[in-house]
């Protein structure tokens, strides 16, 4: 097939999450296995926009695959949400011949994209969020690393709470969506487990529920928060008031978005780079790479746009019954 891209750019934009740098170095390699140059571009728009911009051979992704973060680092860019910012993005990128722009990062990096697509340049984005919040995938790079790391600080937090017989409130991450939420807690035992898609904020049902598990001979009482409801330490002087039992809230926060990526995160990061380059040279315009049923896809960005993506009612209904 005939095929006039020589080159293309690699950005990382939004919050980092651990398998970023597995995904940058697939899409190099892969690129220049298959003869593409590649223009790594730093700061996600926010460098685009200011041409910050830089040659990339196999060794700039060297050593990176363990790591953390992203070696392209990532900033959130207020100019990409104007449309004088987007249309000098678009220019830059016909000016810098970058013939496809590979975005890795979550929700509001694919409106970017989406945007400069509609100005003419052909992007091509990889899922990269903690959060598991973009429709079209079930999987996102670095979700499986936070969840993990959710996993181990909760654990930790049950052995002090089950010794002083405390109840625990642990606030995790998730923007808007109950994901990290829902698998930490099914992960480590939670005996609720409170999550913006189906929380109604009936605050005596969790104090009853208490006072049910104390009845039962529960040492600890341990209560995952998804940010997106937030207000932990409120809710632990309530909860503490109304029940006479100690309450404590940690915040996890940024701790879930560093270390070393999972396994998981590693090689789905992988695959996903190395196809995000293989689409752009099938000649496909504006794609978006997903795991849909155990297989990796690719699907067209207003497509992908107009998607929603629930919670699993089973989860949340099994974790429930095991909580008791
Ligand atoms: O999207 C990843 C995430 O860590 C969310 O879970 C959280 O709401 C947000 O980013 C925090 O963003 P910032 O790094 O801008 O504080």
């Amino acid at each position: 097939m005939a095929n006039k891209i020589q080159q293309i750019g690699v950005l990382t934009s939004g919050g980092d999450a651990p398998g970023m740098n597995a995904a940058v170095r697939a899409v190099v390699r892969t690129a220049l296995a298959r003869g593409l140059d590649v223009k790594g571009i730093r700061r996600g728009y926010h460098g685009l926009l200011k041409e910050d911009m830089f040659d990339m051979n196999s060794r700039s992704v060297s050593e990176i695959m363990q790591r953390g973060g992203t070696v392209l680092q990532t900033a959130r860019s207020e100019r990409m949400r104007t449309e004088v910012g987007v249309k000098l993005a678009a220019e830059i990128c016909e000016k810098r011949m970058i013939q496809g722009l590979v975005v890795i990062g979550g929700d509001g990096s694919y409106k970017g994209a989406q945007e400069l697509a509609k100005h003419g340049v052909n992007v091509c984005c990889v899922p990269g969020t903690i959060d598991l919040d973009i429709a079209s995938t079930e999987y996102t790079i670095g979700f499986d690393t936070a969840v993990n790391t959710a996993m181990d600080a909760i654990d930790k937090i049950r052995d002090t709470s089950t010794s002083h017989e405390r109840c625990s409130i642990i606030e995790v991450m998730g923007r808007t969506r109950g994901y990290i939420a829902l698998w930490s807690g099914i992960a480590c035992g939670a005996e609720k487990i409170i999550i913006p898609e189906n929380y109604d904020f009936d605050e005596d049902e969790i104090v009853e529920e208490i006072r049910t598990g104390r009845n039962f001979g529960k040492k600890h009482f341990i209560i995952i928060n998804a940010e997106g409801i937030g207000d932990s330490i409120g809710l632990a002087q309530r909860i503490e008031e109304k029940t006479g039992m100690e309450t404590r809230a940690t915040i996890l926060g940024y701790l879930q978005r560093g270390g070393s990526p999972t396994c998981r995160d590693r090689v789905y990061a992988s695959m996903m780079g190395a196809k995000a380059v293989d689409v752009l040279l099938e000649g496909k315009q504006n794609r978006v790479i997903c795991y849909q049923k155990g297989e990796f896809l690719d699907v067209d960005i207003e497509d992908a746009h107009k998607m929603e993506k629930g919670i699993s009612e089973d989860m949340v209904k099994m974790a429930e019954e095991l909580s008791v």
